[in-house]
């Protein structure tokens, strides 16, 4: 192998054509997905505009743009008005993820509407299932998840993105889909879902954090990378047909182990937190967003992810 002074790899880097026909990875709004926020009352968040929660007007005005500059997917969160122990909001047949799709579905026909299936903004206590003697019961849960999964696809979902973290919640959800009928209806599942402190602007937004305790006790632990392996398997024992790794920036060691051991797609979740500290050093003039959340996006490609669920999708249009 030669050396330098024949070998200089500095000549690669002298301009941007050069740079750019060289590159290994690449962000493309085709791999992005937009979160949004739907309730029925509109909240602005102007630090973090991405984080603002939209009426189902507003949210047809919002997709309305995303579309236009050519975001392919979104994943849409719920706000309901009322809240009640079992989480009823995220089922019924006008609730308000519902009443989003049914404005939606009609007006975008190509757009991908992914709904992320959880109990958390919908329950009075805040944790992702029902409770028993004070803890989230596994079982009891299963049945709710699959029959929100069912509903959200009968008002137009793409795809259903479970992020409870319950044992065995993949497996019934395709099986209640397939039962109504959406054996095509592929299941996006936040598999390796850690237990993280990355989700504080998202709990805001979405008015979700638990009123007691934590989510701990079925969320992953941070410290293992191994058991998020065995969720994966498991997930895609069950029927996942996408597998994600959520946070991503603090866990890309996990993505490129996902990446390496299974033959499916991969997504992570560059969470409110992530999107968040970017954005507040910005506003300090600390640093530059945009090449700050490119940098964060092309590190997330690299590491190995297909699809990025991203609060900067919206903002990757003038970007590129
Ligand atoms: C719902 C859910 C959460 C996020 C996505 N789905 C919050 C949580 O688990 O507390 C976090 C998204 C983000 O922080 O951007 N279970």
């Amino acid at each position: 192998m030669s050396t330098f002074p024949a070998t200089r790899l500095r000549r690669l880097r002298r301009t941007g054509a050069l740079r750019d026909l060289v590159g290994e990875t690449r962000v493309q709004l085709a791999d992005l997905v937009m979160p949004l926020f739907v309730g029925t009352e509109a909240l602005r968040n102007d630090a973090l505009p991405a984080m603002s929660r939209h009426t189902v007007d507003g949210l047809v005005l919002e997709v309305d743009g995303l579309a236009a500059a050519g975001v392919p997917a979104v994943l849409l969160f719920g706000i309901p008005h009322a809240k009640d122990d079992e989480g009823s909001g995220a089922w019924i047949d006008d609730g308000i993820v519902q009443q989003a799709l049914h404005a939606l579905r009609g007006r975008f026909p190509e757009l991908l509407l992914l709904t992320d299936v959880c109990l958390c903004e919908y329950t009075a206590h805040g944790h992702c299932g029902v409770l028993s003697g004070g803890e989230v019961d596994n079982d009891a849960t299963l049945e709710l998840l699959a029959r929100t999964s069912v509903s959200h696809v009968e008002a137009g979902a793409d795809a259903v993105c479970p992020s409870d973290m319950m044992d065995g919640r993949v497996g019934a959800i395709r099986h209640a889909l397939d039962d109504a009928g959406f054996e095509h209806t592929p299941i996006v599942a936040y598999s390796a879902k850690y237990a993280s402190a990355f989700y504080g602007p998202f709990r805001d937004a979405a008015n979700s954090a638990p009123a007691f305790g934590d989510r701990r006790g079925y969320q992953m632990d941070p410290a293992n990378v191994r058991e998020a392996l065995r969720e994966c398997e498991l997930d895609l024992a069950e029927g996942a047909d996408v597998i994600m790794v959520k946070p991503a920036l603090p866990y890309l060691d996990v993505v490129r182990a996902v990446r390496e051991r299974f033959q499916v797609p991969v997504a992570a979740y560059n969470v409110s937190g992530e999107y968040g500290m970017v954005k507040s050093a910005a506003a300090r003039g600390w640093l530059d967003e945009r090449q700050a959340a490119l940098e964060s996006l092309t590190a997330i490609k690299r590491a190995g992810a297909d699809i990025v669920v991203t609060y900067w999708a919206k903002d990757l249009p003038a970007w590129l």
